[in-house]
């Protein structure tokens, strides 16, 4: 890990998610040290502008600028948000080799500058584009983390608060397996104040398990919705990967469901996908296995097996599960 006593995290790609996550990250003053890195040099010199002008106003001056990849060698965490996005009707892994390319690209810079941090990734497909950050940097599995589910976790727990009229960070509840289509809820541990959710529709008869699925239906197709609105969802994501670069710099062991690698656990092999797992200054210190039913292990099984079915047409993945 980098010697140095001020926490540095460096962005690559800033457009909306990118821009978004530096914006929330100065808000909350997470790091000492901030540090925009595009493709699009005048889009990263004036984020950095703009953003500097409103250090007054952080709860504590982040030091803000646009750089290079040389700066990536003393940093903590590398933010990985470059690369195409979404079309209306394309699906996260329509993106894949377009994306692919430039990631090969990116890492590649990032480890010839002599980074020994964190990668954390955001772009879609967010589940293949870990895996490949993590083959082609070759750092530890444990340091190279994608966000995987945050998000959908984060829009399931709002849309439960909503329909049971409590704050959804009262709602324990996750979404695992593929950020994208093959993504599950998981029903049998969703918990309300430790009441389980299933039992909450058993109890009272204004609530149904038809409308916990509509639920779910909307979480998972969240990103289509807005998309089709205003073309690319960013706000939702960017506070997602703040939360995830805090509990990391902070040291917090606290539990998310990000991108992580499994090896056997879940009785899943060789893949990167949504699980919940504690994070903390080593990255994920440990994937948190849900003892799932049947049905949503099933589910599991089959999100893993999209995801390397794609992984295995660009790289030699172990075909166990
Ligand atoms: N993980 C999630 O939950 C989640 C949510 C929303 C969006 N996303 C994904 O985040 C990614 C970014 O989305 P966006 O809306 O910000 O896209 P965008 O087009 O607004 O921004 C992409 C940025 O990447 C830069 N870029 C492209 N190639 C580069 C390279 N080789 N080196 C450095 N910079 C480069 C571009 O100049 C641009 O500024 C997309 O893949 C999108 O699907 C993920």
């Amino acid at each position: 890990m980098p010697k140095q006593n001020v926490n540095r995290v460096a962005l690559i790609g800033a457009g909306s998610v990118g821009s978004s996550y530096a914006f929330a990250m100065l808000n909350q003053a997470v790091a000492e040290e901030f540090v925009i890195i595009d493709l699009n040099e005048n889009k990263a010199m004036g984020d950095a502008m703009d953003l500097n002008h409103g250090k007054v106003f952080a709860p504590n001056p982040t030091k803000t600028w646009y750089g290079t990849y040389e700066d990536c060698r003393d940093a903590d965490i590398v933010c990985i948000c470059a690369g195409a996005n979404q079309k209306p009707g394309e699906t996260r892994l329509d993106l894949v080799k377009k994306n692919l390319v430039i990631f090969k690209s990116i890492v590649d810079d990032v480890m010839a500058n002599g980074f020994d941090g964190i990668f954390l990734v955001a772009t879609n497909p967010v589940d293949v584009l870990t895996y490949a950050t993590w083959k082609f940097s070759g750092l530890p599995k444990e340091r190279v983390i994608g966000s995987g589910t945050i998000l959908d976790s984060g829009r399931f727990r709002y849309l439960l608060g909503e329909y049971f009229d409590v704050s959804p960070s009262s709602v324990h509840a996750s979404i695992i397996g593929e950020h994208g289509d093959t993504e599950l809820p998981v029903w049998s541990h969703a918990t309300i104040g430790g009441v389980p959710v299933l039992e909450l529709i058993e109890r009272h008869d204004n609530y149904t398990k038809e409308d916990l699925d509509e639920i779910f239906v909307n979480v998972r197709d969240a990103a289509y919705q807005i998309i089709e609105k205003k073309g690319a969802t960013y706000y939702g994501i960017a506070m997602g990967l703040t939360r995830i670069t805090k509990a990391i710099l902070n040291n917090e062991n606290s539990i998310m469901t990000v991108s992580a690698y499994l090896n056997g656990e879940y009785n899943v092999d060789d893949v990167y996908i949504g699980v919940p797992a504690v994070l903390n200054r080593t990255g994920i210190r440990n994937v948190v296995e849900i003892n799932l039913n049947e049905e949503e292990q099933e589910k599991l099984n089959h999100s893993a097996t999209v995801l390397k079915d794609i992984l295995s047409e660009q790289f030699d993945v172990k075909q166990t599960n």
